[in-house]
């Protein structure tokens, strides 16, 4: 039987749900079964042989829904071996600035299990998909570059890696 592996996610402007259908399909192609699931649409991950949580990064945090499923399913999670990417714009340049910046993103994750993979991942910023009070933000005071930055092979590349560590655990 195939391994069957869940992967989900927590997003605002729908990025790492994109992100999360790419994992699941490398996942697929390395011979496990992976189901994508928005984190409000996981009840339990008892059912689960290993788990991929992504999460898109808002002011330096991963999402609050994300927090709350992880602190929820602690124990099971603890069991089986858990992946995390984050999705944010500051892992679109590699630079010594932006590494530092992201190397703590998914510390409250890894604050509660271990993670056997971690990825910070580019997305993407589209000032049509952002609520009043975040688009001004975003806008006017951060400036923020408007683009799509998702870089396939990166997310590929990882999603092997976690293909090969999950096969093998
Ligand atoms: C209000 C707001 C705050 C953000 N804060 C950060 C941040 O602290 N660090 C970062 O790298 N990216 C930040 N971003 C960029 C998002 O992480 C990026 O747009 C990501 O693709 C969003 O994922 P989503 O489409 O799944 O919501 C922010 C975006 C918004 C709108």
């Amino acid at each position: 039987m195939p391994k069957k592996v869940l992967v989900t996610f927590a997003t605002r402007s729908g990025t790492t749900g994109q992100i999360a259908e790419t994992v699941a399909e490398v996942l697929r192609k390395a011979g496990l079964t992976a189901e994508v699931l928005p984190v409000k649409d996981v009840r339990s991950v008892d059912e689960f042989d290993a788990v991929v949580l992504g999460t898109a990064i808002r002011i330096g945090k991963p999402m609050p829904e994300l927090m709350q499923l992880v602190k929820k399913q602690r124990s099971r999670l603890s069991q089986i071996p858990v992946a995390a990417f984050a999705v944010c714009l500051a892992a679109k340049g590699d630079t010594p600035e932006n590494r530092k910046t992201i190397a703590g993103y998914l510390d409250p994750v890894k604050n509660e299990i271990t993670l056997v993979s971690e990825a910070a991942l580019a997305g993407a910023m589209h000032y049509a998909r952002l609520g009043v009070f975040a688009r001004f933000v975003i806008q006017k005071m951060v400036k923020a570059e408007e683009g799509d930055f998702r870089e396939t092979e990166k997310i590929t590349e990882w999603a092997q890696n976690v293909a090969r560590r999950f096969r093998s655990s």
